[in-house]
C-alpha cells in the first residue's frame, strides 16, 4: 500500500528551462529568434563548455534506455504490457511507409504538416524499437526518415509554425539523439562548407524558433543556447515555470482557458525538466515540487473537485483566447481518451521514483489507465506528447541515486555551488 507523505524538500533557486511553450499565440506570426541567442548571467546548473553535455541526454539517457530495454527483456510490468502495445503500433514498424519529405510545411490556417507529424513519430518509435530489439530494419527506418527530412525541409511557415517546431521538432530531436549516440548514425548531407543535414536544419530552421530549445541545444552541444533556454525557464515570468504555475496553489496559467491546454502545459514542463534531468540537474523539485503541486491542482479539478482560483493568474505575453477568465474553464474538463497524455511522466517521476504524496495524480492516472492508458497516440493533437508513458517514463520504484556529488541524475536534491548536484539519499 502506497503511503502518502508530505513533501518537505525545498529547493532554492535552481534551474528549469523550456522556452515559451505557452506564449505561442496565433497573432500575425510566431515569435522567432533569428540571430544569436542572448547572453545570460552565470547561474547554478549552467553549462560552461561543450564537454559538459550528457549524451544521449534529451528525454532518455543511456541509463533510461537500458531500464526500458531491461524491463521489456525480463518481461516486467509495466514495460511488458506497454511494449506489447508499442511494438504492434503502426508507427513502430520498420516497414512504415514514409510520407515525406516535403520542402515547405505550414502550421496555421494553411496547415499541411500531417506527413511530418507521422514521419517524426515513426522515427522516434523506430529509434526506441531499434534500441530495444537491435533490429537493423528499425535502425534503417529511423535514420532514413531523419536524413530525408533533414536534407529536404527548408522552411516552416504559418502563424503556428513555432508549435510545429516545438512539438514535433522535440520528438524528432529525441529520435536523432538516440540514433546518433546509441546507433552510431552519421547525418547525411554534412559538408565542410555549406551542406545540409539534420543539425544544420535543426540549428537554422528549428532552433531559431525558440521552442524546445533545451532539446535542440543539447543535441547541438550548444552551450549558449542551452544556458539561454534554461535561464528563461527559470526567470522568464511569462514563459518560464513561474509564469505558468502559481507557486501559491499550483494553478496553471491556462486553467481558465480550457483543460486541454492546462494539462498540455504540465506535460511540456515535465518533458523539459526531463531533458534537464538528463543533463544532471533536478528541476522537478524546484519551488517545493511546484510541478507536482500543479499536477495535483489540475488533476483534482478534472476529477470533478473544486479548486481555489485566482483570476489574476493568467498567461502573459500571449493572446488571451476569450480571457482573462473569471473561473476555471469547464471546456474539455474530465478524464477521457482525448486528453493530453501527460500524467504518466508526472506519476512516475514524483510518485514512483520519489515516493511523494500525489493522491489526485494517482487517481487520474488510474482513471486514464481504465480507459486504455497513455499508449497509442490519440486525440486531436497526437504530436503534442510522446505517448507510451508506461514504457518510456516508468521506474521500478524509489531510486538508487547516482551519488557522485557531481551530477543529479535522480532528483530530489538541491543544487550546490557551481551547479553541481547535491543528491538526496532517500
Ligand atoms: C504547405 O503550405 C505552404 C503555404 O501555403 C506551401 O508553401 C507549401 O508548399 C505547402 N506544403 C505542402 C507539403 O503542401
Ligand atoms: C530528399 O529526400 C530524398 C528521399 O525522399 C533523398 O533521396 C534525398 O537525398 C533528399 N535530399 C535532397 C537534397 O534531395
Ligand atoms: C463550470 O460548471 C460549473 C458546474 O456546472 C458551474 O458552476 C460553473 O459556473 C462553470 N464554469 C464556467 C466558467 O462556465
Ligand atoms: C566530481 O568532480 C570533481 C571535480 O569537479 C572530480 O575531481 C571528481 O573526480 C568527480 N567525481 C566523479 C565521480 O566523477
Amino acid at each position: 500500500m502506497w503511503v502518502c507523505k508530505a513533501s518537505t524538500t525545498r529547493v532554492g533557486v535552481v534551474i528549469i528551462a523550456l522556452a515559451s511553450w505557452l506564449a505561442a499565440a496565433t497573432v500575425t506570426g510566431p515569435p522567432t529568434l533569428n540571430g544569436p541567442v542572448f547572453p545570460v548571467p552565470s547561474f547554478p546548473g549552467m553549462k560552461t563548455r561543450m564537454g559538459d553535455f550528457v549524451h544521449p541526454g534529451l528525454w532518455h539517457t543511456h541509463d533510461d534506455l537500458e531500464r526500458i530495454r531491461a524491463g521489456v527483456e525480463k518481461g516486467e510490468e509495466p514495460w511488458k504490457s506497454a511494449y506489447a502495445d508499442f511494438s504492434t503500433d503502426s508507427f513502430s514498424q520498420a516497414g512504415y511507409a514514409m510520407q515525406g519529405p516535403k520542402s515547405v510545411l505550414c502550421r496555421g490556417p494553411c496547415s499541411n504538416y500531417t506527413s511530418f507529424s507521422n514521419d517524426v513519430r515513426a522515427a522516434y518509435q523506430n529509434a526506441l524499437m531499434w534500441y530495444i530489439t537491435r533490429d537493423q530494419g528499425h535502425w534503417d527506418r529511423a535514420t532514413t526518415i531523419l536524413d530525408a527530412w533533414g536534407t529536404n525541409l527548408t522552411n516552416i511557415v504559418g502563424t503556428d509554425a513555432s508549435l510545429l517546431v516545438g512539438l514535433e521538432g522535440d520528438l524528432f530531436a529525441n529520435a536523432a539523439e538516440i540514433m546518433r549516440w546509441e546507433g552510431g548514425w552519421v547525418e547525411a548531407g554534412a559538408k565542410a562548407s555549406g551542406g545540409s543535414g539534420f543539425s544544420n536544419q535543426l540549428y537554422w530552421l528549428f532552433a531559431r524558433h525558440i521552442k524546445a530549445l533545451l532539446s535542440f541545444a543539447v543535441y547541438l552541444d550548444d552551450v549558449a543556447m542551452y544556458n539561454y533556454a534554461l535561464y528563461s525557464y527559470l526567470n522568464d515570468l511569462c514563459a518560464g515555470l513561474y509564469g505558468n504555475f502559481d507557486p501559491a496553489t499550483g494553478q496553471g496559467a491556462e486553467t481558465g482557458r480550457d483543460q486541454g491546454h492546462a494539462m498540455g502545459a504540465l506535460g511540456w514542463t515535465a518533458e523539459a525538466a526531463r531533458t534537464v534531468q538528463s543533463q544532471g540537474v533536478d528541476l522537478y523539485a524546484l519551488e517545493n515540487n511546484l510541478l507536482l503541486r500543479a499536477a495535483e491542482y489540475t488533476a483534482k479539478y478534472n476529477l470533478g473537485h473544486d479548486v481555489p482560483y485566482d483570476p489574476k493568474f493568467y498567461r502573459c505575453e500571449a493572446v488571451l483566447i476569450n480571457g482573462p477568465w473569471s473561473a476555471p474553464s469547464n471546456i474539455s474538463r474530465g478524464v477521457s481518451t482525448g486528453i493530453p497524455k501527460v500524467w504518466d511522466i508526472l506519476y512516475y517521476q514524483y510518485v514512483v521514483k520519489r515516493g511523494l504524496c500525489a493522491p489526485y495524480t494517482i487517481q487520474i492516472k488510474h482513471a486514464l489507465d481504465a480507459l486504455g492508458g497513455e499508449g497509442h497516440p490519440t486525440g486531436s493533437s497526437p504530436g503534442d506528447h510522446p505517448s507510451w508513458g508506461d514504457l518510456i517514463w516508468s521506474y521500478p520504484g524509489k531510486g538508487d541515486f547516482l551519488n557522485d556529488n557531481n551530477r543529479t541524475i535522480w532528483g530530489g536534491g538541491s543544487i550546490g555551488p557551481g551547479g553541481l548536484g547535491n543528491l538526496n539519499s532517500a
